[in-house]
C-alpha cells in the first residue's frame, strides 16, 4: 500500500495557488456565466470548465512550458510518450466567490485505437480527481459514458490507473479503455511534476510504524470527510476517506496507547466500536451523501474519538487543529 498524505497535496496546492495568484503571467479569464461572449468561447473553454466544476465563479489560466527533464519524468511516470500539445499546457485554477481556489482543470489528449481522444479532467484541492471527461473520440460509445468516467472520481497520484486493475474496461474496449485511463493519469502526473511536491512522507509497502504515525493519517481522511460536510462538495473522496479510516482504525490495535495501556478491553472496545461505526457511516455516505442521519452517525463517531483520546492519549488532541 502507498499512501498519500492528502494534507500535503493541500498544502502545496495551496502554495502553488498563492503563487500564482501573484503571477502577472497568470490571467483571470471569464466565468462560466459569461460563457456567451463569442470572443472568450473561442479561446477558452468555458462551458467546459463550468461542466468540471459548475460552482467556480471563475477561472484562472496559466500556461506553462515544459522542460525536456519535466517531459522525461512524466513519461517515465505514465508509460507513455507526451504529445506536442502536451508540452505548452494550459492549466486553469477553479476559483469560488471568496476568489479561494477550488481545483485545477486540464484539457489532455491520448492516442486512442481510432485516433485522438480529447479529455478533460478536474483535480480538488486535495489533489484528487474530481471530474473525468471525454469530448471528441472514434472509439466505442462507453468510454466517453458517466458510467466509465466515473471510476475515475476520487483517485490521486498514487493510484495505477490500470485497467483490470483499479479501472473496469469497456466490455471488448481494453485498448481503447487504457488509452482514456491515461487522460486522468497525465494529468495528475504533468500536475505533480510542474507544481504540486510529492509527499516526501509516504507510507511506503508498509504498515504506519507508530501509533502517531497511524493518527496523522487519519487526520487526513478525518479532514476530507469533515470538508466534504462543510462544503458540501466532492462525495467522492469523502466516501473514500470514510473507507479508509475504517481500515486505519484496524491498526490501532498493533499499537501500544501512550495513557492507560494497560486497559486493554476498554481500548479495544473503542477501537472496534469505531471501526464498526465507520463501517455503517461509509455505506450510509456513499448512498445518502449528507443528511441528518449520516450527521449524526459523524457525529457519534466523533465522540467516541473524543472520548477514547481523552482515555487513552497522554495530550489533548483537537482534530480541527490546523
Ligand atoms: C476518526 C478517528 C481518529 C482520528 C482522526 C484520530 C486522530 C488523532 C490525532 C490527529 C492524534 C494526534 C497525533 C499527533 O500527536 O500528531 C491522535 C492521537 C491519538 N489517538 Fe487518535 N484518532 C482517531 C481515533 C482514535 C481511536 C479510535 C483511538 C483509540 C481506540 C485513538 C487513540 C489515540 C491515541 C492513544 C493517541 C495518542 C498517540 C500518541 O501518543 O502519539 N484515536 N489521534
Amino acid at each position: 500500500m502507498r499512501q498519500t498524505h492528502p494534507l500535503l497535496s493541500l498544502i502545496s496546492l495551496c502554495i502553488l495557488i498563492t503563487i500564482w495568484q501573484v503571477d502577472t503571467a497568470g490571467s483571470m479569464v471569464g466565468a462560466p456565466q459569461w460563457s456567451g461572449r463569442r470572443k472568450n468561447e473561442k479561446t477558452i473553454p468555458a462551458k467546459k470548465l463550468a461542466t468540471i466544476f459548475p460552482k467556480a465563479k471563475k477561472f484562472v489560466t496559466k500556461n506553462v512550458a515544459l522542460t525536456p527533464e519535466k517531459v522525461a519524468s512524466i513519461e517515465k511516470e505514465i508509460g507513455a510518450k507526451l504529445g506536442s500539445k502536451d508540452l505548452k499546457p494550459t492549466f486553469y485554477i477553479a476559483l469560488n466567490e471568496d476568489k479561494k481556489p477550488m481545483g485545477l482543470v486540464l484539457f489532455v489528449t491520448v492516442k486512442g485505437p481510432n485516433g485522438a481522444i480529447d479529455g478533460g479532467v478536474g483535480l480538488d484541492m486535495n489533489g484528487k480527481i474530481i471530474k473525468v471527461e471525454v469530448y471528441k473520440h472514434k472509439e466505442a460509445s462507453g468510454i466517453a459514458g458517466e458510467k466509465f468516467l466515473k471510476q475515475f472520481i476520487g483517485k490521486g497520484i498514487e493510484d495505477k490507473f490500470l485497467v483490470g486493475e483499479d479501472v473496469k474496461s469497456i466490455a471488448g474496449q481494453q485498448k481503447a479503455s487504457q488509452a482514456v485511463t491515461l487522460i486522468p493519469k497525465k494529468m495528475l502526473a504533468m500536475s505533480y511534476a510542474l507544481f504540486l511536491k510529492k509527499p516526501e512522507t509516504t507510507v511506503a509497502e508498509d504498515e504506519p510504524y507508530d501509533l502517531t504515525e497511524l493518527m496523522q493519517l487519519m487526520q487526513g481522511d478525518y479532514d476530507i470527510i469533515r470538508d466534504y460536510f462543510q462544503t458540501e462538495e466532492n462525495k467522492e473522496p469523502a466516501v473514500e476517506a470514510a473507507k479508509q479510516l475504517g481500515e486505519y482504525v484496524k491498526l490501532i490495535g498493533d499499537f501500544e496507547p501512550s495513557k492507560n495501556a494497560e486497559q486493554r478491553d476498554e481500548y479495544t472496545y473503542f477501537q472496534q466500536k469505531v471501526h464498526s461505526a465507520l463501517q455503517q457511516f461509509a455505506v450510509a455516505l456513499e448512498k445518502e451523501g449528507i443528511s441528518d442521519h449520516t450527521k449524526e452517525q459523524w457525529q457519534d463517531i466523533l465522540d467516541l474519538v473524543n472520548k477514547a483520546h481523552l482515555r487513552f492519549s497522554d495530550r489533548s488532541i483537537d482534530l480541527d487543529e490546523d
